[in-house]
């Protein structure tokens, strides 16, 4: 009997099957053979929430969640965090190699010269209340940009999936800084090609009076460092979303507003702008040890802490625990840092925190540095999307790519009732 293989018995029939295993996994659609009988439809997995089911192979990123490693294409991130530019990064992750200097010139030129976006997307932000939350502005604009551009419905032609790639991250920036100027009610800021990726965010965000914007390097490098981080991070919610609504060959617009509103909710990218309000409910150091009694009782989460993957110290946290200091020299420290410093020296001594395995995640600090800078709170999960659209496009460019893969479409287990007959209003 070959080794690399699993050996099922189904005591409900006394059959057995060999099950080959591959990379450490079974097919889920070989256990389809095991049946009660001919009309039995097949045995099935059972896995709300895949917490044990791969949906794919991958070449992007490598996460050991038990000893905090991160790695994109093999590459730690700590070393890209520290040698790298975010620029650099996205296009590692979407081509699977670091560029040569004259590869970086041109995917840096290409991406510089997409930042415009059509002035009709104005309109649509006109249309947005004063107050509307910019991560609903992000979404619907950024689905809107499908409608402008007709050739990214080609999505397995080369040209045109590197066509909109160009566009993607280098409309997201402008479409963010825009929906952020909007609600502000300020005048919306072109943008400048003289200036860095993450100069040029800060430009169209900040810009005010003066006739050149000139970004403070220690804030520009630190959002540099910010979005490398958070470039990917495997098969997330919101890269699943990705990947799930890209399945129906829709076009890359389209997915990335998916996974964007993925990316949205409060247990996701939404969690940076939880910390905050969690931090200033909390109101001072003192009163940590009472909420922490909350969150062992179960009536409040710890937000920025756990991690479906993560069961040690998210290795993302560690350095932006670090960058917020340097911010903070440039901005003055955020009085926050105390009560979440606080938080973290409890739960990490605390048997509950201990024995769940809950260490802070990229959300913990991420928020303190963000709102040190000068954004507000419903920008935060803003500047997760920016970022994560490299991730987000390789994921996708990889699912289209891959033979394997189909139109994702999960089965159920049906619980509900037999069949019944319709009964007239009056019978009810
Ligand atoms: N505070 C307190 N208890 C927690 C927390 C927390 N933040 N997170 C998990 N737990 C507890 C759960 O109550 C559960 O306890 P039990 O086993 O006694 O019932 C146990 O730890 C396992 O938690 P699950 O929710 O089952 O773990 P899951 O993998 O489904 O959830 C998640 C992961 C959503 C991140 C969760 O830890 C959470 O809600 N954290 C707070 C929100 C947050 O910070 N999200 C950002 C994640 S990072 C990102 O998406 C970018």
């Amino acid at each position: 009997m070959s080794q690399n293989t699993l050996t099922i018995t189904d005591n409900r029939t006394g059959k057995s099957y060999e099950i080959p295993i591959k990379n450490g996994t079974i097919r889920a659609l070989d256990l389809r053979q095991i049946k009660l009988d001919e009309n039995d439809f097949g045995m099935m997995t059972y896995d709300p929430a895949f917490t044990n089911t791969a949906s794919c192979t991958s070449k992007i990123t490598f996460i050991d969640g038990d000893r905090g490693i991160l790695m994109y294409r093999g590459y730690p991130i700590e070393e890209l965090a520290e040698k790298s530019t975010y620029l650099e990064t996205a296009y590692l992750i979407l081509h699977g190699e670091l560029p040569t200097r004259a590869q970086l010139d041109d995917w840096t030129w290409h991406i510089t010269h997409h930042t415009f976006i059509h002035e009709s997307i104005k309109k649509f932000l006109d249309g947005f209340h004063y107050d509307a939350h910019p991560m609903g502005m992000l979404i619907s604009t950024v689905a809107a940009l499908s409608t402008f551009y007709k050739d990214a419905k080609d999505i397995f032609n080369a040209d045109s999936r590197r066509k909109q790639t160009y566009r993607l991250i280098g409309k997201m920036p402008t479409l963010s800084a825009f929906a952020y100027r909007h609600s502000l009610g300020m005048p919306l800021v072109y943008p400048d090609n003289d200036l860095s990726y993450t100069g040029n965010f800060l430009n169209m965000l900040f810009k005010t009076t003066e006739v050149k914007y000139k970004p403070n390097p220690t804030l520009e490098h630190a959002l540099d460092v910010l979005f490398i981080l958070h470039a990917d991070h495997e098969q997330n919610c919101s890269a699943n979303a990705m990947r799930s609504v890209g399945s129906s060959h829709v076009d890359p617009y389209c997915a990335t507003a998916a996974a964007t509103a993925a990316l949205y909710g409060p247990l996701h990218g939404g969690a940076n702008e939880e910390v905050l309000h969690m931090l200033r409910e909390i109101g001072s150091v003192k009163n940590v040890p009472e909420y922490i009694k909350h969150v062992k009782a179960k009536e409040k989460l710890l937000m920025g802490f756990g991690h479906r993957v993560y069961k040690n110290y998210d290795p993302r946290a560690k350095i932006i625990k670090r960058i917020a200091y340097e911010v903070f020299e440039v901005m003055g420290r955020n009085p926050l840092i105390d009560i979440a410093l606080e938080c973290e020296r409890i739960a990490l001594e605390d048997d509950y925190f201990v024995s769940h395995k809950l260490y802070p995640n990229v959300d913990f600090y991420s928020g303190l540095i963000y709102e040190a800078m000068g954004f507000p709170i419903s920008m935060f999960t803003v500047l997760f999307a920016i970022p994560r659209t490299a991730g987000w496009i390789a994921q996708w460019q990889e699912l289209l790519l891959d033979a394997e893969q189909k139109i994702s479409r999960p089965r159920q287990v049906y619980l509900g009732y037999d069949k019944r007959s319709y009964i007239p209003i009056d019978h009810r």
